[in-house]
């Protein structure tokens, strides 16, 4: 599912709501039969950890750590091994950069190694938030039919805010944040 908005209508706040990061002041989350809102942080930590891949725009990736480190790190937490992490960053144009530290990647491979990390465990829920925004139009789009891949192949749903046309073209749902309420486009 694509989510539009113009810049400050509230994408990744709602984003951050959806990935138990934010509480809302008000009203109920649910994601299947777990009701989000209704967990403590450590519930909420478990969740996140368990069922949800977060590519941010900011990336957020740890720099102490390797891009394959940054990617391994979430199958560690969930006690997975780490087995398909060179093959996931090859299918992102990352083949041979595993052991490069953020600070030695451009932007856009550290937005590649964000999805990496999001994709690794194969969470049920992906949240992303303008995941192609700092990528060239190729890499855009290779990065675009990998998650529609993802989501079609392991069942995994994708909520992703965005501003690209092309992400609009894989989407099978697209809603438009206005004014605090969500609008189909
Ligand atoms: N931590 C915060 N505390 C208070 N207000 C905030 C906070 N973060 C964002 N806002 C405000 O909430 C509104 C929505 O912000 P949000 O970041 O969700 O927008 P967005 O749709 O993701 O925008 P963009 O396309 O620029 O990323 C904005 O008016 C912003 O100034
Ligand atoms: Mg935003």
């Amino acid at each position: 599912m694509v989510l539009l908005g113009r810049s400050g209508s509230g994408k990744s706040t709602l984003l951050n709501l959806l990935g138990a990061m934010d509480r809302p002041c008000a009203g109920t989350i649910r994601m299947g039969d777990i009701e989000l809102t209704a967990l403590d942080e450590p519930g909420r930590t478990r969740f996140r950890r368990r069922h949800l891949g977060f590519i941010f725009q900011a990336y957020n990736l740890i720099p102490t750590l390797s891009a394959r480190e940054n990617v391994a790190l979430p199958l560690s937490l969930n006690g997975l091994a780490d087995g398909d992490v060179e093959a996931l960053l090859a299918e992102l144009g990352l083949a041979g950069r595993g052991g490069a530290y953020p600070d030695q990647l451009s932007g856009g491979e550290q937005q590649r190694v964000a999805i990496a990390r999001a994709l690794a465990h194969r969470p049920q829920l992906i949240l992303a938030d303008e995941p192609t925004g700092n990528l060239d139009a190729q890499t855009s789009a290779q990065v675009l039919a990998l998650l529609a891949q993802a989501c079609r192949d392991k069942g995994q749903t994708l909520v992703m805010a965005t501003h690209s046309e092309d992400a609009l073209r894989h989407a099978d749902r697209a809603l438009q944040l206005r004014q605090g309420t969500l609008h189909p486009l």
